[in-house]
């Protein structure tokens, strides 16, 4: 087998794009990658808030809110009435992102702010328990460390900070990217990575790979650092995230909750290649 050393790639881009600007994710990225959100996508968390009853939603890494926001659209289209929306996030770019939007679209959303790891503790402070929370598009994996347990370990302490978040009974969703297939892509050569890491569909972020090339450009147990390219604007960026291996999730989520479902790009099926790993879980 050829020897394969992919960690040039940790911090410089690939050779294809190298004469690439380095930009912030959050900025120049993320809402290319984004897109706007897919009806069915939407409508999953609608329909599911409604047959539940939930009053009570918060939305634990709003990110640039497009997904709260078409979830808030949605019901009111239903005519559904929520007693509350609220969201959390760190990063202030994308309370811009998220405030900006929430009030071109007139919704009443109160966000927080807070590093999971502080919660409850937050700007403003929390007044009362959610029946619904969900952090999804691969965000608990920003949390994490050199070794697989302190990785857990941490993904642990955020998600039992969560649970402190939502009452008894009430729901968490939340997911990550499959870093079980992305795990096994490690000993490819990049060519073979670029192959094997393309789907004929896409999930939240409908930018990929249509206007934002995404590359897992190093691939280890500990970590995974996941490449950006965008070709027309020749501006590029990254992220080294944590892997969270579906074994180690179902353990961290059983401490506090009981998984109900587990999702593959929201089907109820077991995949080995999907995109997004997604949770549902209740309250113990
Ligand atoms: C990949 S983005 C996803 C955003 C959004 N949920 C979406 O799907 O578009 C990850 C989100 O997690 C948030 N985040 C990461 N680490 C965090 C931490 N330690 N505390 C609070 N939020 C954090 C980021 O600021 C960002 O909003």
């Amino acid at each position: 087998m050829a020897f394969v050393n992919t960690l040039p790639y940790i911090s410089n881009p690939i050779e294809e794009f190298s004469d690439f600007k380095f930009v912030s994710w959050e900025k120049s990225i993320y809402p290319i990658l984004r897109g706007e959100s897919k009806k069915s996508e939407i409508e999953f968390y609608t329909n599911f808030i409604v047959k539940n009853k939930f009053k009570n939603i918060i939305d634990f890494g709003v990110g640039g809110g497009a997904e709260l926001s078409g979830v808030i659209k949605d019901l009111k289209q239903k005519k559904y009435k929520l007693e509350s929306t609220e969201a959390n996030e760190v990063d202030e770019e994308f309370i811009k992102q998220a405030s900006s939007l929430f009030k071109n679209e007139k919704q009443n959303v109160i966000v927080h702010k807070a590093n999971w790891l502080d919660l409850p503790k937050a700007k403003p402070n929390f007044a009362h328990l959610f029946d619904f929370g969900f952090l999804t598009g691969n965000s608990l994996t920003y949390i994490g460390g050199g070794t697989r347990e302190y990785t857990k370990k941490a993904q642990q302490i955020a998600v039992s900070k969560f649970a402190e978040l939502i009452e008894e009974g009430g729901y968490l969703f939340i997911d990550s990217r499959n870093y079980d297939y992305i795990k096994s892509l490690m000993n490819l050569p990049k060519e073979k990575v670029f192959e094997n890491f393309t789907f004929d569909y896409t999930v939240y972020y409908h930018g990929f790979q249509k206007k934002i090339t995404v590359f897992p450009a190093y691939v280890s147990d500990t970590v995974v650092v996941l490449h950006y390219y965008d070709k027309s604007n020749k501006v590029w960026s990254k992220l080294d995230l944590y892997p969270i291996y579906q074994k180690d999730m179902i353990e961290i989520l059983s401490k506090d909750f009981v998984i109900e479902q587990i999702y593959h790009d929201f089907e109820k099926k077991e995949k080995k290649k999907s995109l997004f790993v997604q949770y549902l879980a209740r309250k113990k």
